[in-house]
């Protein structure tokens, strides 16, 4: 579990926290009326519905029906947990994280961490002092600046370099994926005289090491094994640096290696990451699309360049989103990201880029290049490949057109009657059911405080509202006085913060987004809830006194 953070520590972070500031941190908001809108981040659309309300401190998407507070926005949007939000965001706003039991998150996973962050600082300093190793990044073109960037470094040749120079246990070492055991008692470095590639999560915590040989040893690269923190198939190298340089990205370039994402940094194109030496998966194509909606796969010209592109748009597919742009660059045969820019120069890498194929065209392109469908045979060839492929492809104008362009092509209709395979994108399950809960005085004066949290001062007395707890919702609004009345200064967010993880948690969620009286209106309303609660209070007295028996 997590490090507990201090309530009051929760309150002040969301406090202080804007969300139409946060969220243009990660996409382009346009002001709107009263609100701010964009493209949804959360599912594929060519037209804003994605609106961002700074009264409310609220998002909504009219499209899909996602909705939330900041940390909320931030928790789906980065996925992570809600821990981990509170720690960004008082990172944003400069505010040292406290925490309940001593200083440090005892979740087990802070010391990995910080031993991950120790050895990289050692591989740095050892860098500096290996001219080996400095002349063989030199031989690549990289600079001492971008090394900083990425906190490149270097593993001194021999077994036991981590062990006599960091003040680290062995078990924790192992645990990092730092030291390779070898039954029955051998343990020794795993990574020995190579160039260190720290892979960073999104939030620029080392989690694991890519290291490169630069003595002919085999084999050319090692990584780090699964750890904990690292799983290979869901991370992205360069992912943290690219949006430190660039804050919002407006487009990815996803290349196969290490030595290419830091090539194409070296020449000013900082958009660039590479998975890790692996297939595409699906995992990496829904992270990448959090963060932008335009990819260029660039892939080496060669067969295993081709083999990967067509893998990775097989992985496309199911989370295909209409508004999305992917495309497909390869590199001239023989040439990779890295040798390409080195040898040609920026503009001449960013020319290559321009020519990359669209996703439908690359599709089409590929099967017709290896079905010859001149013939009838060919044709029908072409349709039985291409059918199963396409019924990946969520319920999308996307997947209409691609069976027009089929059609087109055999030469009949192929009618799109298969059943398409579920998106995995959360666009459909989120579609919130009655996203207007039905207007009850509970439900207002709840939604009115949510609102005006000082509106409280005009409440009823608790003992007075306690007779009402039969009711549904009352103990709610009961529970939201108390808080109010013990932390006069909280936000209608942080209010409803106090929620998380709680069954509340989404009916406060909608009750936000209610229309509601204006400003100047909101007391009034507010008071005539509670004349109503106190008419229900009466008729309740009432009722008891004709029930008594009247002797
Ligand atoms: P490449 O062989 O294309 O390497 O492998 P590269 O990045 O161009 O490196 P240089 O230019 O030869 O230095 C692409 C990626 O595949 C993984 C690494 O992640 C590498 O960046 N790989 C490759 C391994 O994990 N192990 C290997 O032995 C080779
Ligand atoms: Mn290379």
């Amino acid at each position: 579990m997590a490090g507990k953070i201090p309530q009051s520590f929760i309150d002040q972070v969301v406090n202080q926290t804007d969300i139409v500031d946060l969220i243009d941190s990660y996409i382009d908001l346009k002001p709107k009326g009263k609100e701010y809108t964009a493209c949804c981040p959360f599912h594929g659309e060519k037209t804003p519905s994605f609106t961002v309300n700074r009264e409310k401190q609220f998002y909504h998407c009219f499209g899909c029906g996602a909705h939330g507070t900041a940390i909320g926005f931030l928790m789906e949007h980065e996925g992570l947990e809600f821990v981990e939000t509170i720690e960004v965001l008082a990172q944003r706003l400069g505010l040292e994280v406290s925490y309940e039991q001593g200083s440090q998150r005892h979740d087990g996973l802070a010391d990995l961490y910080s031993a991950l962050e120790t050895a990289s600082h050692y591989y740095q300093q050892q860098l500096r002092h290996n001219q080996n190793a400095i002349n063989y990044l030199k031989s690549r073109g990289i600079s001492g600046e971008i090394c900083q960037r990425f906190n490149i470094g270097f593993a001194p040749p021999g077994f036991d370099n981590l062990k006599s120079n960091l003040t680290i246990t062995a078990a924790l070492l192992i645990k990092a994926g730092l030291l390779s055991e070898k039954p029955p008692n051998k343990i020794y470095d795993r990574f020995r005289h190579r160039i260190m590639f720290p892979i960073k999560d999104p939030r620029g915590r080392v989690i694991a090491f890519g290291g490169r040989e630069i003595d002919g040893s085999m084999p050319k690269y090692i990584n780090s094994p699964e750890t904990e923190l690292f799983h290979k198939g869901s991370t992205l190298y360069g992912l943290y640096e690219a949006r430190q340089a660039l804050g919002k990205i407006k487009q990815l370039i996803i290349v196969e290696g290490y030595m290419d994402v830091v090539a194409l940094a070296q020449h000013g194109v900082y958009n660039a990451i590479a998975t890790l030496g692996t297939a595409t998966t699906s995992q990496n194509i829904r992270n990448l699309l959090r963060y932008t909606a335009s990819l260029i796969f660039c892939f080496d010209g060669d067969r295993a360049g081709k083999d990967a592109a067509w893998k990775a748009l097989q992985q496309i597919l199911p989370e295909y989103k209409d508004g999305i742009d992917i495309r497909f660059a390869f590199m001239p045969q023989g040439e990779d990201p890295d040798s390409l820019i080195r040898s040609a120069g920026k503009d001449a890498f960013q020319t290559h880029l321009k020519q990359a194929m669209p996703l439908s065209e690359y599709f089409f392109t590929k099967l017709c290049a290896e079905i010859d469908i001149s013939t009838l045979d060919g044709r029908a060839k072409l349709a039985d490949t291409a059918q199963p492929l396409m019924n990946k492809l969520p319920k999308i104008v996307f997947r209409d057109l691609m069976f027009k362009e089929l059609n087109q092509r055999v030469g009949t209709s192929i009618t799109n009657t298969q059943p398409a395979l579920q998106s995995r994108s959360k666009q459909t399950p989120r579609m919130p059911q009655g996203r207007h809960p039905k207007y009850t005085k509970t439900r207002l004066a709840i939604a009115l405080l949510l609102r005006e949290p000082q509106l409280a001062q005009y409440a009823l007395a608790e003992d007075q509202l306690n007779k009402l707890s039969a009711t549904p919702g009352v103990p709610l609004l009961i529970e939201l006085l108390d808080i109010i009345q013990a932390e006069t200064s909280l936000t209608s967010s942080a209010l409803i913060e106090r929620f998380h993880g709680r069954p509340e948690y989404p009916i406060l969620q909608k009750l936000i987004l209610w229309e509601l009286p204006d400003m100047d209106n909101r007391e009034l309303s507010f008071r005539k809830t509670m004349e109503r609660f106190n008419e229900d209070i009466r008729r309740i007295g009432y009722d008891s006194f004709i029930e008594q028996d009247p002797t």
